[in-house]
C-alpha cells in the first residue's frame, strides 16, 4: 500500500474533474453541503433525525447512542421491526401495486412481484419458521440461488426476530457447515439448485453433505429452481412450495429492540476461521436506508435501480433487499452470469428494464472492458442516470470505461468504499454534490468520520497511511459472533481509539481519499474477500501437502489472482488441478488458486517466518530486492526460475 509508489504517483497524477450535471443536481435528493455540515456539528443528532424521518419505530429510542468502545448501541430502548419498514409500511401507503422485484432467471424466465405479493409471502413465510419451531432469538441458515425467495426468507426472519445468516451458494459443502455450525442454526433454507452459466448447478446435494455434520439443524426447507434430482429425508426436509400452500398470511411484525441481532454474515478475516460480523436491528436500517436515499439519490416512483451483487454478500444484504425496500424501490434482481447467452445480457437487462441506477463491481468492469465497448452498443442504455462501483479499487481506466460506455458521459459515478463490518456505504461522493475524480471514492459520507494514520497512529493529512474510522456508525458491526475479544483486537487494538479497516488509502491535495487495498493478509479476488490463511488451510488439509503458502498476486482482471506456493510431502505426487479442486472442495470455486508453483521449500527468514512479500514478487514477476534475511537463498533462485515458466490454469 503506502510503499506501492507506482500505484500512488499514477493515482497522483490524475487531475480529470467531472463535476454533476445540472440536470442531475436540479433533481438530485441531496444537491448541496448541507448534510456534511449538519453531521460536523452533531453528529449524534444527524443519525437521529435519518432514524427518525426514514425509519417507523413502534416505539421511540431514549439515547440516540450509548457508546463504550468499542461496544456501540444505537437507539437505544426503541423497538420496530425490519420487515414492517420495507413491505408493509409501503402498503399501508398505497404502493402495494408497485413493483418490488423485476426478477429474471438465467434461462431467460421472468418474475414480476409486487410489494403487496412480496408482503404476503413474507407473512406465509415467517409462519413457516414458526411452525418449524424457530423463534425469536433463533438463527437460519439461508444457502439459496438469486431468486426472489432468498429475499422472502431474509425479510421472514426479521419479522419474527431470527437472525439470518446468509452463505453463498458458490461456497462448498465444507464452508457451509462451519458456518451453520458456528452459528448453531435451526433451520436451513436451500434449493434443489440454481441456474449459472448455462446448467443447473446442484444445492441440495451439497447441503446434505453439509448436514451430516451440523447436529443444530432440525428442519431443511427446499425450494424447487432448478428441478434437478434431490433427495429428500423425511421428517427434516420440506418442500417451500408445499409449506406456503398451507401456511396463513396472517402474520403480524414483532416489534423488536433495535440493538436485536438482525443478521450474522460470515467474512474472511486474517486467521483460516470465517468471522460470523453480527449486524442488529435498528442502527443497520437506518444506514442502508439513509445510504440509498442519499448516494445512490433513489426516487422510488421513478427509478429502477439495478445491483449486480449476490444476496449471499454484504452487498445482497444491503443493498438488494433492505436499504431498495425500505426506500420503497423498483428494482432488478438477476439470478445468472453476464455472458449468458451472450456477453451483452447485462445491457440486454438494462434495456428491457430501463434500468436507471446500475450498480456494480471493478472486476466486471475490466470483463466487460475485455469484451469489447460494441457488446453495450448494442442496447439502448439510455435509461441510465447514475452508475456505481464497489467492492475493490477502481483503477482510472476502467472508471473511464465505464463512464463512456456505460453511462454515456452523462451518469454520475459513484464509487463506494465500505465493508461487511461497516453495514452500509462509507466513503462515496453524493452524486448531486461531489465532483468526482476517476479512481477516487472521494470523501466519507456525512456521518462517517474517516482519517488516515501512518505506523504510529499519527493522523496523515496528505499521502499514504491506514484508513481509520474514528466515530461509532449506526450501521457498524457489534461484533464477531462468540468472539469478542477477536473484535476488539481485530478493528480496535492496531491503533487507540479507533476503527482499522484493513485498507491502505491515500489523500491527495484536494483532500480527495484514493483506496489502496488490504494492507493486511486478505485477498481481493474479484470484489470477494478471501484470507490467505484460510486458503492455505484447505491446501495443507490435502494428504499429499505439508506445506503452502499463499498470496495475492496483481491481477488485470480480477483485482487479485491467488497464488499458492506448495511443498509436497516426501514422495507424495499431486497434480495442480487437484489441489485446486481441493480447495473448491473445502472453500468453494471462488477460491481456486489461479497459479501453483511446486517448491521443495519456503523461502524463510532465520526465524522460520514465511517471506509472503518475496512470493508476492515472484508471482508478480518482480526483481527481487534484498534476500539476505532468508535462511536459504537458494529457494528463491529455483523459484523465480519456475515463475518466469508459463503458469499453468485450469
Ligand atoms: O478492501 C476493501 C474492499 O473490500 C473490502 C471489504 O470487503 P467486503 O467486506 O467483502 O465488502 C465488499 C462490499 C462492500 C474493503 O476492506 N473495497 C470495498 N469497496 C471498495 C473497496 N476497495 C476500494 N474501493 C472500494 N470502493
Amino acid at each position: 500500500m503506502a510503499d506501492d509508489k507506482e500505484v500512488i504517483e499514477a493515482l497522483a497524477n490524475e487531475k480529470r474533474l467531472f463535476e454533476p450535471s445540472l440536470e442531475f443536481v436540479k433533481k438530485a435528493n441531496t444537491a448541496s453541503s448541507a448534510l456534511y455540515e449538519e453531521a460536523a456539528r452533531d453528529h449524534e443528532g444527524f443519525w437521529a433525525r435519518q432514524a427518525r424521518e426514514l425509519v417507523s419505530w413502534f416505539t421511540p429510542w431514549d439515547r440516540i447512542l450509548d457508546w463504550n468502545l468499542p461496544f456501540a448501541k444505537w437507539f437505544v430502548g426503541g423497538r420496530l421491526n425490519i420487515s414492517y419498514n420495507c413491505l408493509d409500511r409501503h402498503v399501508e401507503s398505497g404502493h402495494g401495486d408497485r413493483v418490488a422485484i423485476h426478477w429474471e432467471g438465467e434461462p431467460g424466465d421472468k418474475r414480476t412481484i409486487t410489494y403487496f405479493e412480496l408482503l404476503d409471502q413474507v407473512k406465509r413465510f415467517a409462519n413457516v419458521l414458526r411452525d418449524l419451531g424457530v423463534s425469536e432469538g433463533d438463527r437460519v441458515n439461508i444457502y439459496l440461488p438469486m431468486i426472489p425467495e432468498a429475499a422472502v426468507a431474509m425479510l421472514a426472519c426479521t419479522r419474527i426476530g431470527a437472525a439470518h445468516s446468509v452463505v453463498f451458494g458458490g461456497f462448498s459443502s465444507q464452508a457451509l457447515a462451519d458456518r451453520i455450525n458456528d452459528a448453531s442454526a435451526k433451520v436451513l433454507v436451500t434449493a434443489d439448485g440454481g441456474w449459472r452459466r448455462g446448467e443447473v448447478f446442484p444445492l441440495k446435494s451439497q447441503a446434505d453433505e453439509a448436514l451430516e455434520n451440523t447436529p443444530s439443524i432440525e428442519k431443511v426447507v427446499v425450494v424447487r429452481r432448478g428441478g434437478n434430482d434431490v433427495s429428500m429425508k423425511p421428517g427434516r426436509d420440506h418442500w417451500y412450495h408445499e409449506l406456503m400452500e398451507e401456511a396463513s398470511s396472517d402474520c403480524p411484525p414483532t416489534p423488536l429492540d433495535s440493538e436485536h441481532l438482525m443478521f450474522l454474515l460470515y467474512t474472511s478475516g486474517t486467521t483460516g476461521k470465517p468471522k460470523g460480523i453480527m449486524h442488529t436491528t435498528g442502527g443497520y436500517l437506518t444506514h442502508v436506508t439513509y445510504t440509498f436515499k442519499y448516494v445512490f439519490d433513489i426516487k422510488p416512483e421513478t427509478d429502477v435501480f439495478w445491483c449486480s451483487a449476490d444476496v449471499g454478500w454484504v452487498t445482497g444484504h444491503s443493498y438488494i433487499v433492505y436499504g431498495p425496500l425500505a426506500n420503497g424501490a423498483t428494482q432488478v434482481m438477476y439470478e445468472g452470469v453476464p455472458n449468458y447467452p451472450g456477453n451483452d445480457r447485462f445491457w440486454e437487462i438494462i434495456e428491457r428494464y430501463k434500468v436507471t441506477i446500475f450498480y456494480t463491481a471493478p472486476t466486471a468492469i475490466r470483463t466487460f472492458m475485455k469484451w469489447g465497448s460494441e457488446e453495450p452498443a448494442k442496447h439502448d442504455l439510455t435509461s441510465l442516470r447514475m452508475i456505481g462501483s464497489v467492492g475493490e479499487p477502481i483503477n482510472p481506466e476502467a472508471w473511464m470505461w465505464y463512464r463512456e460506455h456505460i453511462g454515456g458521459n452523462q451518469c454520475p459515478i459513484i464509487d463506494t468504499w465500505w465493508q461487511t463490518e461497516t453495514g452500509g456505504v462509507m466513503i462515496s461522493p453524493l452524486p448531486g454534490v461531489t465532483a468526482t475524480k476517476p479512481g477516487s471514492a472521494t470523501f466519507p459520507i456525512p456521518g462517517v468520520a474517516a482519517e488516515l494514520v501512518d505506523d504510529a497512529g499519527k493522523r496523515v493529512e496528505r499521502g499514504g497511511g491506514y484508513l481509520t474510522l474514528t466515530k461509532p456508525w449506526p450501521g457498524m458491526l457489534r461484533g464477531i459472533w462468540g468472539d469478542q475479544k477477536r473484535y476488539q483486537e481485530t478493528y480496535w487494538s492496531r491503533f487507540a481509539g479507533r476503527y482499522f479497516a484493513g485498507d491502505g488509502a491515500k489523500l491527495d491535495d484536494d483532500g480527495y481519499l484514493w483506496l489502496l487495498g488490504r494492507v493486511d493478509d486478505v485477498m481481493n479476488v474479484s470484489g470477494h474477500r478471501i484470507s490467505t490463511t484460510e486458503v492455505e488451510s484447505a491446501l495443507v488439509s490435502h494428504p499429499n501437502v505439508a506445506e503452502s503458502a499463499v498470496v495475492g498476486a496483481n491481477d488485470a482482471t480480477t483485482g487479485q489472482a491467488i497464488v499458492a506456493f506448495v511443498t509436497l510431502r516426501g514422495g507424495s505426487n499431486v497434480s495442480e488441478k487437484d489441489l485446486r479442486d481441493h480447495v473448491a472442495k473445502e472453500i468453494g470455486p471462488i477460491a481456486k488458486p489461479k497459479t501453483i508453483y511446486f517448491t521443495p521449500d519456503l523461502p524463510k527468514t532465520r526465524s522460520g517466518k514465511i517471506m509472503r512479500r518475496l512470493l508476492r514478487d515472484v508471482a508478480e514477476g518482480r526483481n527481487l530486492g534484498d534476500t539476505t534475511t532468508l535462511a536459504d537463498a537458494s529457494v528463491v533462485d529455483e523459484l523465480r526460475k519456475k515463475a518466469t515458466a508459463a503458469p499453468n490454469e485450469d
